[in-house]
């Protein structure tokens, strides 16, 4: 059911309650070092800018454990978001209380005010009601743009909208309709590049996928499992013995329907999981004992662009190497560049893929990057989001 949103109610002169996911990863010194969540939040304060809004904006950053706790206070955040909305966002004290309070009713049309991190209260993520009430009296609207935390039930993205008419932000609508349309009707053929170190985090997404897509392509530390349980031999690649079944079930289910599954047939071997380690490119079937598998090789990367190649959707979540370590980053770049030159629609969610685009200058060239993380995996799994599901239905 689609979701009101900011562009179907009145802001102007009203003080708005937006909750974000700016939770940024920072450097040790605190400072933003990935700012594409702060960047996708841009178009929603624009819009309420724009059309008058006060705007009263909150977050979580990092896990403080409801407490306060100075590595995790919203400054350097501000300080980055100011530099990218050309405007200064300043923090309150607190994100609720009497004084965060008279500072929200002070704002002008246009302004912002960032308040300070909800989780160091213990009843943010408790999803408490009085917390959330606190809150609520912060707005006059509520709008949530924070998809990236719409897996949480929490007081700033479930309890809130008790009290405050509550619509969606315009990233929230964005990764809305673009999953959205993925799981629903993708425009076809449809493939889906699936990477990552752990079956055991995909295989949700996985077996949702395979009711969904013409081709499967599988990567990552978690092809070492899918390989194994076609008989390989992976050596010292990271293998999940509980899930050997599992992934022979994808394989059977996929067959069964008709989707073409794609695994490495090639690879970058190590003889130690480290950036001085010895490397080799060899065939999928000739990786030796006491080596382990850290990156797919160049067959594999032509295979994997065949495969893509006349697709008209194409999905990608998950790094296809240990992308961290530079000699094995080359196929996950490899994928990005494939996506980034294809006429396909594409869409990319993870920590690892976004970098690896962001790295190479290519996040402007995929129709859309999610940021979501956590949330986006459980949307692909089909699960019901309780932050999205609080949120009005358009009418
Ligand atoms: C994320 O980084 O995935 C979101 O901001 C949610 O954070 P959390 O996993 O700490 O709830």
């Amino acid at each position: 059911m689609p979701k009101r949103s900011v562009r179907d109610i009145d802001v102007n002169g009203k003080r708005v309650l937006v909750r974000a996911d700016l939770n940024a990863p920072q450097r040790e010194d605190g400072s933003v070092s990935d700012d594409t969540r702060l960047r996708a939040t841009r178009p929603t304060l624009q819009y309420l800018r724009t059309h008058g809004a006060r705007i009263v904006l909150m977050s979580h950053l990092g896990r403080p454990k409801g407490k306060v706790d100075e590595r995790f206070r919203m400054a350097p955040i501000a300080a980055k978001l100011s530099e990218i909305l050309g405007q200064h966002v300043p923090v309150a004290p607190d994100c609720i209380g009497p004084e965060v309070e008279a500072l929200a009713n002070n704002l002008e049309p246009g302004q912002i005010l960032l308040l300070e991190n909800l989780r160091f209260h213990k009843e943010e993520e408790a999803n408490d009601e009085g917390f959330a009430k606190s809150l609520a009296k912060l707005g006059d609207i509520y709008v949530n743009d924070a998809f990236g935390t719409a897996h949480r039930a929490h007081a700033s993205t479930e309890g809130v909208t008790h009290f405050l008419p509550s619509v969606a932000g315009l990233l929230m609508l964005a990764e809305l309709d673009m999953l959205g349309s993925l799981i629903e009707n993708p425009r076809r053929p449809f493939a889906a590049i699936i990477g990552g170190a752990k079956v055991s985090s995909k295989l949700a997404v996985l077996k949702h996928l395979l009711d969904r897509v013409d081709t499967l392509i599988i990567g990552g530390g978690m092809a070492g499992t899918f390989l194994k349980a076609r008989g390989l031999e992976v050596g010292d690649s990271l293998l999940e013995p509980d899930l050997l079944d599992a992934a022979k079930a994808i394989e059977a289910d996929a067959a069964q329907r008709n989707v073409r599954l794609l695994l490495p047939t090639d690879a970058v071997i190590a003889d130690q999981f480290s950036a001085d380690a010895n490397t080799r490119v060899v065939p999928i079937n000739e990786v030796p004992a006491g080596w382990q598998i850290l990156d797919i090789g160049p067959e594999t990367i032509r295979e994997f662009g065949n495969a893509l190649s006349g697709s008209e959707t194409i999905l990608w979540n998950g790094p296809m190497g240990v992308f961290e370590l530079e000699p094995f980053a080359n196929g996950t770049r490899a994928v990005a560049t494939l996506l980034a030159e294809s006429n396909a629609v594409t869409v990319v969610g993870g920590g690892d893929s976004v970098a690896a685009l962001e790295g190479q200058g290519l996040a402007s060239k995929i129709t859309h990057v999610s940021p979501g993380g956590g949330a986006t995996l459980e949307f692909l799994e089909g699960k019901v989001l309780p932050g999205v599901a609080a949120l009005e239905d358009r009418p």
